[in-house]
């Protein structure tokens, strides 16, 4: 499958494309590490969110344990700034067989995907840190933007309508990342590009993996509330943010 087609999917389900200004932003020299050091705890975020969901409402707690586990090194590296970033594709395994709960009906299918997910985002995790090396560019740690947290603060406090609502917003933080890799990479240099437009791909399907999930778990039709979060997300995307981050929107006061 070609990028565009690959992308024609996501134009469809985001309600916005992102503002040239952001892309004329992201794509200055200055604004690369941030851009970076975003995407890299974006990609953990992805992986760490993943796991919520199946630690929540998918495994009993022996099985949660071993995703814990599997997640540790990586967390360990950004939070505590330990471990050396080299040795972590090694790490990158499930030791032990993640059991759905018996009553789950969704459990299997939830655990599959997400399994794959977290695999795929840790080894972006992973890609994004060889690139940060070669560019020079340090690890620091920088304060979230605005994005998920004004996606989640709509989230239904009753089930299973919350977990419908954080599938739903996780299909479109993966939809928006997709979008802005391929809308980045003609902007930036051959090796940054070919790096994002190699995200394409596994963030398409994700986004994808999402959004299924979300019907299946619902069980009815969730296009009104599809729709909501297009809204909302387009809203964060279109007006002005101080805060230049990967998710940011439009850049202004700078
Ligand atoms: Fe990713
Ligand atoms: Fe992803």
């Amino acid at each position: 499958m070609s990028h565009q087609q690959l992308l024609a999917p996501i134009l469809d389900f985001l309600a916005c494309e992102t503002p040239k200004a952001w892309i004329d932003e992201a794509a200055k020299k200055e604004n690369l590490p941030v851009v970076l050091i975003d995407h890299l705890i974006c990609e953990l975020k992805a992986a760490q969110s993943a796991m919520f969901l199946i630690r929540k409402y998918a495994v009993d707690k022996a099985s949660g344990d071993a995703l814990l586990a599997w997640l540790k090194p990586f967390e360990t590296l950004v939070y505590k700034r330990e471990g050396d970033w080299r040795s972590l594709p090694g790490k990158n395994n499930l030791t032990k067989a993640v059991i759905p709960k018996s009553d789950s009906p969704y459990g299997q299918d939830l655990i599959n995907k997400m399994v794959l997910l977290i695999k795929e985002e840790l080894h972006h995790f992973y890609q994004v840190l060889e690139i940060m090396d070669e560019y020079g560019i340090e690890y620091q740690s920088i304060t979230p933007c605005r994005y998920a947290k004004g996606l989640l603060r709509h989230v239904k406090t009753y089930e299973p309508d919350a977990m419908v609502d954080k599938l739903i917003i996780g299909a479109y933080i993966e939809a928006r990342s997709c979008e802005r890799f391929a809308g980045l990479a003609p902007h930036v240099d051959k090796r940054l590009g070919d790096f994002y437009v190699s995200l394409l791909r596994s963030e398409a399907r994700h986004y994808q993996d999402y959004l299924t999930l979300a019907e299946q778990v619902a069980g009815k039709d969730i296009s009104e509330r599809v729709k909501f979060f297009a809204e909302v997300e387009a809203e964060l995307i279109t007006t002005a943010d101080e805060d230049f981050k990967f998710h940011s929107g439009v850049p202004s006061g700078r």
